[in-house]
């Protein structure tokens, strides 16, 4: 007798035909993943030991994105995660634990600012600031306890460029590794494992991605030994990525280069545009000399990518910079970067050591796969408006 329909729906022996190829990325979901005998059953992150035990550590499809990216970053291995921020989080959970000792660039993100600040020191860590532009005087706030120097270059919001060779350099005479958040260059336009870096974040989430409609984020190792350190940190916590958005960001690296290089020539013309503006003060590009940092730019990376920052004149304050932005028709509003569309965002200064400097007269900008003529005329508009209101 036949097996009931119930059981049909869940049993099946169809086969359709082999050989079907496709340029694109097979999306492989999947929780449980299938052992041929009982005694192969094995829960283990490492897929250099086991090739596939539990959906969580990944599957093809994550898999190919992963090793993708070591593939471009000369990295050892690569992890995926499910954004910026949580790579950034299984990063410090590796290489911390109560007692232990990191060193935060001042410029950093704020988020990664709050993870340092409320988890780490939670759990008894010990977070220390640092001024980006440091260089190799890091090694003297090196203590016997340190564990981690974290970069962050440029940082995202005041885009100091940081002397990270220096930094490898002083941290690897103390014995301690560096972790880079590589974000604003993509990950391809400043090579932080030939630079000396041991780890190496980015939130894909903004360039690879590169259409704001994915999150995921990425952990690149230099050696086999950092590898087992945050592959165990992965499994215990858990972190698992979606198959589709990974298909999403294999799809995003193959564009890549084309939506960076549109992106690096209209920044930097929307950059030069604002700078001879006398609403303005300062353009922080890391490609323009009035940049902390541009010389280490010049030095150390291939390109620029469209994120950076104006701090306007005062009286200019953020009650006019906000009207301004209200009346921008092009540029929208909102958080992470890295998209075709061009973004404004008026970051929170207040924890940081800038605030001082820039105040809250700072604006960030993500420049998009607009026209740069049509850009400049909508902040053309929108400056003048402010001008004559007397601002
Ligand atoms: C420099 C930097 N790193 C990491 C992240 C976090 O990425 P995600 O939004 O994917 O968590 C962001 C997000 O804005 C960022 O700007």
């Amino acid at each position: 007798m036949g097996q009931d329909w119930r059981t049909r729906l869940i049993h099946s022996d169809v086969s359709v035909p082999e050989g079907f190829r496709s340029l694109a990325t097979p999306v492989f979901r999947g929780s449980t993943t299938l052992f041929s005998r009982a005694s192969d059953m094995v829960d283990t992150w490492n897929h250099d030991d086991v090739p596939y035990t539990y959906g969580t550590y990944g599957t093809p499809t994550t898999l190919t994105l992963a090793r993708r990216l070591t593939a471009l970053d000369g990295a050892h291995r690569c992890f995926i995660t499910p954004g910026g921020q949580s790579a950034i989080a299984v990063v410090y959970l590796s290489y911390t634990a109560s007692g232990a000792h990191v060193l935060v660039p001042d410029s950093i993100y704020g988020p990664s600012r709050a993870f340092a600040n409320r988890v780490l020191s939670r759990h008894g860590v010990e977070v220390e600031y640092y001024r980006p532009l440091i260089g190799a005087s890091i090694e003297e706030l090196i203590k016997s306890s340190t564990r981690l120097v974290w970069c962050e270059s440029p940082g995202s919001l005041t885009m100091e460029v940081q002397d990270v060779p220096a930094i490898v350099k002083a941290a690897h005479r103390k014995g301690v590794t560096v972790a880079l958040d590589n974000t604003w260059a993509a990950g391809v336009l400043f090579d932080a494992f030939r630079h000396g870096v041991d780890v190496v974040v980015q939130a894909l989430t903004k360039y690879v991605g590169g259409h704001s409609d994915l999150l995921l984020g990425s952990v690149s190792v230099r050696d086999e030994t950092v590898y087992q350190r945050v592959g165990s940190t992965l499994q215990d916590l858990g972190m698992a990525t979606s198959p589709d958005d990974c298909s999403l960001a294999l799809r995003g690296l193959q564009t890549l280069a084309v939506r960076l290089s549109v992106i690096e020539s209209s920044a930097l013309t929307i950059a030069r545009w604002l700078a001879a503006r006398e609403e303005i003060a300062i353009v922080l590009h890391p490609a323009l000399v009035s940049c902390p940092g541009h010389d280490a730019w010049v030095r150390d990376f291939s390109g620029s990518s469209g994120v950076f920052s104006v701090v306007f004149r005062p009286p200019i304050n953020r009650t006019r910079i906000c009207a301004f932005v209200d009346r921008l028709k092009l540029f929208r509003i909102g958080y992470s970067w890295g998209g075709v569309t061009s973004l404004v965002a008026l970051p929170d200064l207040a924890e940081s050591p800038n605030a001082g400097t820039y105040g809250d007269r700072l604006l960030r900008f993500s420049i998009g796969l607009e026209s740069p003529d049509d850009l400049i005329a909508d902040l053309s508009a929108a400056i003048s408006t402010l001008r004559n209101s007397n601002a």
